[in-house]
């Protein structure tokens, strides 16, 4: 540092940096549009550091190196709020809308309305007070009158500002509300790291935010990746706005963060419909939203409409269907896949979520079991989201039958009676015996299935007898099946087993990709078995290929080459592939063409729905044209494509500051 500074001068370069700083973050954190980079960023942090320990009377709390600043507490101080934070009344069909609709008509003769829908975050209300455009003081919800202090916990969320700019600066004292949150991703890594760590995990996202909010130690609160959306002002003295619109608008001009996916409706019919497009996109929006809120825009129809003890007249929750519930697991039963991997899945009481009735659950592995202690007979909370498949939140413990054991995870193959083993680092149990009939039925259904070998009327009973008769005992026997071999199974007419012998034939001619897809050699799924087709163009040439030379294709790791080197190694496959050949299935492909490679070496990022091209589609246009698909956007990712409904992948696009394409750019970059 320079030590021969000039107090005066020290003062100036520190108020330069916090004012470069605050700019920086509320780029970064509140607009997702980051101007300099990472070391840029540190850089004025340190030098701003570094000024601060040379003139320690310089520091302020506000500083932006004070967002960590705060001294442990054992309580936190009651807050009275300036205004009660009340709840919400709500409503579960579009009918509940125009039913409040016609009472706020009512309430005011001859008013028309408009409106604005936002999403209703699920996460914690939170009120912050700024003091001439300082931040003073925030607090928890509480009973809704008073809350909790919790000023040291929200310093350190970074899209909170510390100083605002704009109008709002100029309010004497400010209070405003909204919802601390933690992303979904942040949330699956923090989950991940605890796991690790073998500490318990969060059930979901609401509670890992109140944990980090409620902490004691900033610090820890500083670790835990949280965010804010703000939603409303409740206090600005010296300011008067016209519509809670204005008010969102204002609110981002200050610096803080609003929802982008706030809309102005003119109409209820609108706002059913806005209602309807976010509750079809909850899955895509990065973070847990139970809902929307609906509010009268005018702030004098507001004001008019007023409130009652519990909730405003003038907003109301469309609340989105429920996608978790309560049932019992009446069994716990454990089947034998494909690798012979022993996999719980939990018999429920059927239960009916979000329009599907759900009657079983995976529960995945042991220490899966073992971690949530999850038990015959317990009541459980189970939840399915969107796409996700539904599992075990966790077990209502207050619900525990007296009676209750823990479960114990069988030893030996459910299926075949031969011994299990769980190797050292692994997550599964494993039948031990190579010639297990429950694993080879498995191995058979995935060889057939739609994506391998597409062998259509290959259903489980057709497996399941095919196996125990003995008439199928390795996949090539498939091809010397005849129709009289198969009409002698149940419920078999000499036309159906017609049908299945010719697609049996069929099959023969799938191609090199399916077939290494449907061996079920370990690692190797569909992806990287048209990478290994495409490359070397025959089974042979693939199973005289070192680890070393398989790892050199782009996309296949060390792990996987050792996968395919052990399969090949094996004798038994050896004389399958033998086998195969033998009865016509074809093991070899063209090799793919050199053909223009306009996107060599880029990596590319797709989100949400394009136009015309399926998801599948944009992923084969952009490796045929030399680029490599990606799921997750880092700063590496040359381009993210982004479709309709897009969510949280493109805005880490703008925060990282990758390029966006939509649909005619990336046709229009393929076509350079
Ligand atoms: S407005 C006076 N807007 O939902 C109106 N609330 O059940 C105050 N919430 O306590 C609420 N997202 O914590 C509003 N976009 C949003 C919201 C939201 C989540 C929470 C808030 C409130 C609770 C009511």
């Amino acid at each position: 540092m320079l030590p021969s500074m000039k107090r005066a001068d020290a003062a100036q370069r520190v108020a330069e940096l916090r004012e470069q700083i605050h700019h920086h973050d509320y780029l970064y954190y509140a607009e997702s549009r980051p101007e300099v980079s990472d070391a840029e960023y540190d850089a004025l942090t340190r030098e701003l550091r570094e000024l601060e320990a040379s003139f320690p009377d310089l520091v302020t709390e506000d500083s932006p190196t004070q967002r960590i600043g705060g001294t442990p507490t054992d309580i936190f101080k009651p807050v009275e709020h300036h205004a009660a934070m009340l709840s919400l009344d709500n409503a579960t069909t579009p009918d509940d809308l125009r039913e409040f609709e016609a009472r706020i008509r009512r309430a005011l003769p001859g008013a028309t309305f408009e409106f604005v829908c936002e999403p209703k975050i699920d996460g914690l209300g939170v009120a912050l007070v700024y003091e001439a455009g300082r931040f003073v003081r925030g607090a928890t919800r509480g009973d809704g009158r008073t809350g909790e202090d919790i000023t040291a916990n929200l310093r350190t969320i970074r899209s909170i500002p510390m100083v605002l700019r704009g109008a709002l600066a100029g309010a004497t004292v400010l209070e405003v509300r909204g919802e601390v949150f933690m992303p979904r991703a942040e949330f699956a890594k923090l989950n991940h790291a605890l796991e690790e760590a073998g500490t318990p995990t969060f059930a979901n996202p609401r509670n890992a935010a109140a944990g980090a909010v409620r902490q004691k130690d900033p610090a820890v609160t500083a670790r835990r990746p949280l965010d804010m959306f703000l939603y409303h002002v409740s206090r600005a003295d010296g300011l008067v706005f016209a519509s809670h619109w204005d008010t969102l608008e204002a609110l981002r001009a200050a610096g803080f963060k609003t929802n982008p996916r706030a809309e102005r409706c003119p109409t209820l019919d609108a706002v059913v419909a806005g209602c309807e497009r976010l509750e079809r996109d909850r899955d895509s929006l990065g973070y847990d939203a139970d809902g929307v809120v609906v509010k009268v825009d005018s702030l004098e129809q507001q004001r008019r409409l007023g409130s009652t003890t519990h909730h405003p007249r003038w907003a109301i929750a469309f609340k989105f269907a429920a996608r978790q519930a309560t049932t019992v697991i009446e069994k716990i039963e454990v089947n034998v896949g494909k690798t012979g991997a022993l996999t719980p899945t939990a018999k429920l009481t059927p239960v009916e979520l979000a329009g599907v009735t759900i009657r079983n659950v995976s529960l995945h592995n042991e220490d899966e079991i073992r971690r949530k202690d999850i038990r015959e007979g317990d009541t459980v909370l189970i939840e399915r989201a969107g796409d996700v498949i539904p599992y075990v939140v966790q077990v209502v413990l207050a619900r525990r039958p007296a009676d209750s054991r823990p479960f114990v995870f069988p030893s030996t193959c459910p299926a075949c009676g031969a011994a299990a083993e769980r190797a050292e680092g692994e997550a599964y149990w494993r039948c031990t015996n190579s010639a297990c009939p429950a694993q080879f039925k498995e191995r058979l259904r995935h060889f057939g299935s739609r994506r391998a070998m597409d062998v259509e009327h290959l259903g489980d009973s057709t497996i399941e007898q095919l196996v125990d008769s003995g008439k199928v005992k390795d996949f090539a026997d498939l091809y010397e099946l005849t129709v009289e071999h198969v009409a002698e199974l149940d419920r078999f007419a000499d036309k159906s087993a017609e049908n299945l012998i010719r697609a049996i034939d069929a099959s023969r001619k799938r191609g090199l990709a399916r077939l290494l897809n449907a061996l079920g050699i370990r690692l190797v799924g569909e992806r990287v078995a048209q990478l290994l087709a495409a490359k070397f163009g025959g089974l042979d040439v693939i199973a005289a290929r070192s680890e070393a030379e398989l790892a050199e294709v782009h996309g296949i790791g060390d792990e996987i080459a050792r996968a395919i080197v052990a399969f090949f190694q094996e004798p038994d496959n050896i004389a399958l592939i033998r086998k195969l050949e033998a009865a016509g299935v074809e093991t070899s492909a063209p090799i793919a063409p050199a053909g223009p490679k306009p996107l060599a070496g880029k990596t590319i990022v797709v989100t949400g729905t394009l136009p015309t091209l399926s998801r599948e589609a944009a992923r084969e246009l952009i490796e045929r044209y030399g680029g490599r698909v990606t799921t997750s956007v880092s700063k590496k990712t040359d381009y993210v494509v982004v479709g309709e409904a897009a969510g949280s992948k493109a805005d880490d696009a703008r925060r990282l500051g990758v390029a966006t394409l939509d649909e005619a750019g990336l046709l229009a970059l393929v076509r350079s």
